[in-house]
């Protein structure tokens, strides 16, 4: 059983595949607010979240369990370490990919002390089988064990300690309902960031690094940030080493040339932004197009698309998600510098 609960509890909590690419796991860590006032934005979430851990407080009990889904790189995980702060519990982090097998979650489970908060990020994962077990541990604070095999086979119950499941997930929608209900502290979603709270977390985030930063170049890193704070302290570290191998202070012209570099757009569109936006024009007439055929298209990994570009590009309203598939909108062929096809005009008029 030990053996199990090792492999199943991370000790460092699991970061999307982009930061991995861009090796800044380190980073994550040290920019990550340590209380409720320095995570910034996503009021009406903190003050949700403010008002159950005061009542479960007063009440003297576990809060109760909570999601939080959204893109990546939003803040999810920091919020689940906050809460943890805030309410002095311990957290246990693993991962639904991770809990494999009925007996990883049991052995999990069974090893929480009263009061701990358990976090399952990526829970989208979780396979049908683990999740069952999951539902009267969530709700009643019991599983079933089967103990041995075949006719000799008995299911015993086991009582779990108080705790709270905190989780996380990028894709909400691949959730089923009788999961998703069971949560009964609140779903949440987290919104993506307007420019100005991108700047705060800049501000803060150059302070923690130590460095010399004026304010045009905070705002132009925050333009660029595609409304996400883990963007904005990548591109602040890319920043600060472009300005330190050229010897420059990091101004907005010098923010301008160290992200073109990056091949970051005005926008914050990455290449495979406006590779996605020029093949669904190029190759599908502007759409509608599946996901997949422009995934096919690209070669690329349809959940990326989804999970990472595509939020970005609907918020910017570059994407218009249709029933019979993704389409570039006016604004879309414009930020390509492209005229916006007559035959199309009605549509949107
Ligand atoms: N509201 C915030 N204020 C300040 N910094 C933030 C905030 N949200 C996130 N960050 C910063 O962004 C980093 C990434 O956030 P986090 O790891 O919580 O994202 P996530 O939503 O869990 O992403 P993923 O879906 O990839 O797991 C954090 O380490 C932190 O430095
Ligand atoms: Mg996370």
């Amino acid at each position: 059983m030990t053996q199990d609960f090792n492999k199943t509890l991370i000790n460092e909590p699991v970061s999307d595949e982009t930061l991995e690419k861009s090796g800044d796991k380190v980073l994550d860590q040290e920019l990550r607010p340590n209380n409720f006032e320095e995570y910034i934005g996503q009021e009406q979430i903190k003050n949700n979240l403010k008002i159950l851990l005061t009542a479960a407080k007063e009440r003297n009990h576990p809060p109760e369990h909570l999601l939080f889904y959204g893109p990546p790189g939003l803040g999810k995980t920091t919020m689940a370490h906050l809460i943890a702060k805030e309410t002095g519990s311990q957290i246990k982090v693993t991962s639904g990919p991770v809990i494999e097998r009925v007996g990883d979650l049991a052995s999990v489970l069974t090893n929480l002390s009263p009061g701990d908060i358990l976090f399952i990020d990526e829970i989208h994962r979780l396979n049908k089988t683990v999740e069952e077990v999951l539902y009267p541990a969530m709700e009643s604070g019991q599983i079933d064990i089967i103990i041995g095999k075949g006719p000799s086979a008995r299911t015993i119950q086991l009582d779990l300690p108080p705790f709270t499941l905190i989780s996380a997930t990028t894709r909400v929608a691949m959730i089923s309902s009788p999961l998703r209900s069971r949560f009964s502290g609140g779903v949440f979603r987290l919104e993506f960031y307007t420019e100005k709270e991108i700047e705060k977390i800049i501000s803060r985030s150059a302070k923690i690094l130590n460095m010399n930063i004026d304010e045009g170049a905070m705002a132009e890193i925050s333009k660029r940030s595609r409304s996400t704070p883990r963007t904005a302290n990548y591109l602040l570290k890319r920043c600060r080493d472009y300005a330190q191998v050229l010897k420059k202070q990091l101004t907005k012209d010098v923010v301008e040339e160290a992200l073109s570099l990056l091949s970051i757009d005005r926008r914050g569109l990455t290449a495979m932004d406006r590779s996605i936006l020029s093949t669904i024009v190029e190759k599908y007439n502007g759409g509608p197009v599946g996901l997949g055929t422009i995934a096919a298209s690209l070669s690329e990994d349809e959940a990326t698309i989804e999970e990472f570009s595509e939020p970005y590009l609907i918020q910017l309203g570059f994407i218009e998600r249709t029933p019979r598939g993704r389409v570039v909108t006016p604004q879309g062929y414009a930020h390509l510098g492209l005229d916006y096809p007559e035959e199309k005009q009605i549509k949107f008029a």
